[in-house]
């Protein structure tokens, strides 16, 4: 099979790497890519939203499949344009890639189908969003409607930072077009998951969930950031809560997809608070987490290959999903200055007692990097994942923070709790 994968981060490193090992694999491309796909694959200049590009240079390599990492091409519309030249995608068509596109929407569907999420409103009037959050209870939380990057969501304690919230969203437009309408929804109090599934036309299958960690320092501070890191299987996942968040998030999202037919052919992601009262969702991604993809992606036996095969064709129903019984630990290792303003163009070392790709234990995945005349630099906010696996957590940690030490420049960061923490609890370790 010839393969191209679409993106340049982390994530799409952990997907070049999980394609490199698929015996089925005989040449892969990754557009834009970055200094670590280029292990696996063959990297092409082409930006991953310039959809035009993309069209163009996959008619002329016709790929047997294209894997999108990151959502952008597919809210753009990559999977029907690749469509209309009869090129198949892993990923869903621009009118299901709403779901992460728009959080009204998406919130309106999940009421309209019984799936459990917080009580919302949605307003495109400064005014009438300003006269709303007055009256409703706080903590409230303000969120940009379209596409921010993770960073649209605001968490107001009181009338004032809220009216601050709306106005830096709606009349600041401090992203864009995103800010045009927002929601003002209710806060929930829980533990975070990013749970997965798999979804074609006709079924879905549960792929795992992950805990993510969104601030940028240790316990829980500082700002939020796209995630600097992640882990599972988690103690805190009881099967009884797997089953749940089938039950009550990926079969209602399921029969909604088909009620609306959507015919959403690719990885969905529920970004879910477990409360009391069960997991509710917070928000829909129509693609693999970063960085959970990074510990996702080496936790399956499976090959990519067979199960995004198996979803472009709706043959889920017969794909036998197998699992690495292992635990798994990815740290991202972040440039100075992530997430407000990161560095670029800091030369990158490794110690050579330690070779960063050695895969026995772990793997470092590249993310924001490149390199030129010769030396690897900084090239964005989260430079890298360093992902360590074993038969506890306790040894997959181990392994990660290993592949850390490994690393070095200028200004680089990374928590150094991660799965030794989990909203404001310490991980209990599971039992050998
Ligand atoms: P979202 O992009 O909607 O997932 O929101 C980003 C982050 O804001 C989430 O990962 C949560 O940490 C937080 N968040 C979003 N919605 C809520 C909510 N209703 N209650 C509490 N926290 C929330
Ligand atoms: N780690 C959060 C995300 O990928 O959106």
């Amino acid at each position: 099979m010839k393969l191209l994968v679409v993106g340049g981060g982390c994530r799409e490193h952990a997907l070049c790497w999980s394609l490199g090992q698929d015996p089925e694999v005989k040449k892969l491309y990754a557009a834009p890519g970055n200094a670590g796909t280029a292990l696996h694959a063959e990297n092409l200049p082409v930006a991953a939203d310039d959809i035009g590009s993309l069209t163009a240079l996959a008619q002329e390599l016709r790929p047997d499949l294209t894997i999108v990492g990151p959502e952008a091409p597919l809210c753009a519309g990559i999977t029907d344009a690749f469509g209309r030249h009869g090129l198949s995608v892993f990923g869903p068509s621009a009118r299901s890639a709403r779901l992460e596109g728009s959080k009204s929407w998406t919130k309106a569907l999940a009421q309209r189908y019984g799936i459990p999420t917080a009580e919302a409103r949605s307003f495109d009037d400064p005014l009438e969003a300003i006269s709303f959050s007055r009256g409703f209870p706080f903590p409230q939380v303000i969120k940009a409607d379209g596409l921010a990057s993770g960073k649209g969501v605001f968490i107001a304690a009181d009338f004032s930072q809220a009216q601050q919230a709306i106005a830096s969203l709606m009349q600041q437009r401090l992203h864009g077009a995103a800010g045009r309408r927002i929601l003002i929804e209710a806060f929930l109090e829980g533990v975070e998951l990013s749970a997965f599934a798999l979804f074609d036309a006709k079924q879905y299958t549960v792929l795992g969930a992950a805990h993510d960690y969104k601030r940028v320092q240790d316990g829980d501070h500082g700002p939020n950031t796209g995630g600097m890191g992640a882990f599972l299987p988690s103690p805190f996942v009881s099967p009884a809560l797997l089953r749940q968040i089938e039950e009550s998030i990926f079969s209602r999202l399921h029969a909604a997809c088909t009620a609306e037919r959507l015919d959403y052919r690719g990885v969905l992601y529920a970004g879910l608070m477990v409360t009391r009262e069960g997991p509710f969702l917070l928000e829909i991604n129509v693609r693999f987490g970063d960085p959970e993809a990074q510990v996702l992606l080496p936790s399956l036996e499976t090959p990519l290959s067979e199960i995004a095969r198996a979803t472009c064709r709706d043959e889920l129903g017969r794909l036998h999903l197998r699992r690495h019984r292992r635990s798994l630990v990815g740290v991202v290792i972040a440039s100075a200055g992530y997430p407000e303003n990161p560095r670029l163009d800091d030369p990158i070392l490794f110690s050579d007692s330690q070779t960063p790709t050695s895969g026995t234990q772990g793997f470092l995945f590249y993310g924001a990097t490149k390199r030129s005349q010769g030396v690897l630099r900084t090239a964005g906010g989260r430079v890298f994942t360093a992902v360590g696996w074993g038969n506890r957590l306790v040894e997959a940690r181990k392994h990660a923070y290993d592949q850390v030490d490994a690393v070095s420049f200028a200004g680089m960061h990374f928590r150094k709790d991660i799965a030794s923490f989990l909203a404001g609890l310490p991980v209990p370790e599971p039992e050998a």
